[in-house]
């Protein structure tokens, strides 16, 4: 039996035989992307290459790629949800494009030496096409010819088959779905691939980039088209053991085990406590690959610390239902952190930030669990007498505000005693109190890719001048620590034991200026990364990279290992002003600079 290891394995091998360069996958936690919190599909990293900008690995590129998508975590805890995920993937950046794609995942799912699915239990949806996009018949002509009947070639429409982009702008095209039959009755007449009754399984999604959605919502067609596919791991697997969840499957076998020895009560899939196991099992995970990883958050009140923060309180409730008292988590982590050492050694060298991470949360949180909890049942028998069974938005807040009791529990708790919480009145409390900074992570939350706009870049060069600046001022050991940009700003983490002095922050200020005004161009080759070391480029320290990096020089000031993309000259920067200067943790400080 195919175990997930194995699939990762096979997967990058065989892609590898057919001239892929296998790339390391990259960071959960997204670097100068101001529309996401975390990494979201095995694409999101290659955007900009998808987009026309040179890969150094290649244009035939394969990895494995950890994801989060926070949007379903209320899901999580049925059979097939899960908040952390793996994905396989294969890109063509404008080489090979639907023939070739489609019959290598027909070669990859079906020989026996890969995986082996009988091809009759194969069928396949294409584009079904509307006004200004034709009807995807060559990819259909392709399925046929690879030997899928017609009656298995499904035509559906963009809800289904078109991908992208996932936020408001970006790469984006038709797709063919692959699904196998997992031999279930059929639920009704209708019942076809995309249905959600059981009997049809996704194992992967082959799209064919064609577009550029801007934020006008005009598609340009991509300067040459580009293949990109994804395979999700977990699922995969569940579905090769003949598994019903991807719970069932050895990337849960032990977590799930450990827990039980937590509770003192063995998972069982069907029960009531089995969704407790399940939500503790997903979110353990989660929270141990965003501490184990290179950008780790830690929790906090905003942005990706808020969901880490919540998903590790959510994980701490569910062990309570299950009976467990004290501090748990860190030993299902060392769980997890077995299971996945293998591919993911950050998650090993991370070990005792994640361990502590944890234990500090959880004890935070307790407390704050068992204040909130003794309000709730103070309120409970005036609550109960409310006919509509309705608690009060104002009440739920109140114990958010002072107790720092999530709404997600207090809605749980009402819900356990046959209430609703009034959500709108609650939220419209909740705007009014949080800080701005709050605001705009909610919204960062709701997901999306980069948008590498013209601001974004420019901003993007002026980070690197930045850097090259605070390292002439401050001295070497000056290293980025953190990048973040948006189309009106740039906020820049680095290390530096102290405050900067003002004579400190205007000298910075001038020599940026300066290379603005030289007008500089700004240039790329691909070289070895111990080449460009030995060229004296900047490199991050802890940072995942391929054996020929991109090295972006700005005239002869600075040189420094990037993705891009960069403006061509300096010039278009205009004037460079920093904000703020201020303490971003201990030994890291923070600037927020402008361009006007
Ligand atoms: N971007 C597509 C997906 O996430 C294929 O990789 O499904």
């Amino acid at each position: 039996m195919i175990t997930i290891h194995e699939l990762r394995s096979k997967y990058i091998e065989f892609f590898k035989s057919k001239g892929h360069a296998e790339i390391s996958g990259k960071s959960l936690i997204p670097e100068n992307d101001p529309t996401v919190l975390f990494t979201t599909a095995g694409m999101h990293p290659l955007v900009p290459y998808l987009l026309g900008e040179p890969h150094p690995a290649g244009k035939r590129l394969t990895d494995y790629q950890k994801c989060i998508r926070t949007g379903d975590i209320d899901a999580v805890g049925d059979p097939s949800h899960l908040t952390f995920f793996e994905m396989l993937g294969n890109w063509s950046l404008g080489d090979y494009f639907k023939e070739e794609a489609l019959a290598w995942s027909f070669e990859f799912l079906t020989d026996p030496k890969w995986l082996g699915i009988a091809k009759d239990k194969l069928s396949v949806t294409v584009f079904a096409g509307e006004e200004g996009i034709p009807r995807d018949d060559v990819s259909a002509e392709i399925w046929k010819k690879l030997g899928i009947p017609a009656e298995r070639i499904h035509y559906l429409p963009r809800e289904d088959n078109w991908w992208g982009p996932a936020g408001e702008t970006g790469p984006c095209g038709p797709d063919s779905e692959m699904f196998v039959d997992t031999g279930k009755a059929a639920c009704g007449p209708d019942c076809r691939p995309g249905c959600h009754c059981g009997k049809y399984f996704e194992v992967w999604n082959d799209v064919f980039m064609q577009y550029n959605k801007d934020s006008e919502g005009r598609y340009t067609p991509l300067k040459a088209p580009c293949v990109d596919t994804g395979m999700g791991i977990e699922r995969t697997v569940a579905m090769l053991q003949g598994k019903k969840s991807v719970y069932d499957t050895e990337a849960f076998t032990d977590v799930l085990a450990a827990i039980g020895r937590a509770c003192g009560k063995t998972y069982a899939s069907g029960d009531d406590s089995g969704k407790s196991f399940r939500i503790i099992a997903d979110h353990a995970r989660t929270s141990t690959f965003i501490l184990g990883d290179p950008r780790a958050v830690t929790p906090s009140n905003v942005g990706a610390g808020y969901v880490l923060r919540r998903i590790i309180r959510r994980a701490v409730r569910h062990g309570r239902k299950l009976g467990i008292e004290g501090s748990f988590l860190p030993g299902i982590a060392e769980v997890v952190i077995a299971v996945y050492r293998g591919p993911y050694p950050e998650l090993e060298e991370n070990r005792g930030r994640i361990l502590e991470e944890l234990a500090k949360e959880e004890t935070k949180f307790l407390e704050t669990l068992q204040k909130g909890e003794h309000e709730f049942e103070k309120m409970l028998p005036n609550l109960l007498k409310n006919p509509r069974k309705v608690m009060s938005g104002r009440l739920a807040f109140k114990l958010y505000d002072t107790y720092g009791f999530p709404i997600e529990l207090t809605e749980e708790l009402a819900a356990e005693n046959g209430m609703t919480v009034d959500r709108p009145e609650f939220d419209e409390a909740f705007k009014k109190h949080q800080e701005l900074s709050r605001a705009g992570s909610e919204q960062v939350f709701k997901g999306g890719l980069a948008d590498h706009g013209e601001a974004a870049i420019r901003y993007h060069t002026a980070t690197h001048l930045l850097h090259k600046a605070l390292r002439m001022v401050l001295g070497d050991h000056v290293a980025q620590k953190g990048s973040n940009i948006t189309a009106e700003r740039l906020r820049f983490d680095f290390s530096h034991p102290d405050p900067m002095t003002p004579e400190q922050i205007r000298r910075v200020e001038e020599i940026v200026n300066e290379q603005i005004r030289r007008d500089l161009p700004v240039s790329m080759k691909v070289q070895s990364l111990a080449e460009a070391k030995a060229e004296g480029a900047i490199a991050l320290f802890g940072e995942k990279y391929e054996e020929s990096v991109k090295v972006y020089s700005i005239g002869d000031f600075s040189k420094e290992v990037c993705g891009g993309p960069h403006v061509e000259r300096t010039g278009v920067l205009g004037k460079f002003v920093i904000q703020k200067e201020q303490s971003s943790s201990a030994g890291v400080r923070r600037i927020r600079a402008v361009l006007e």
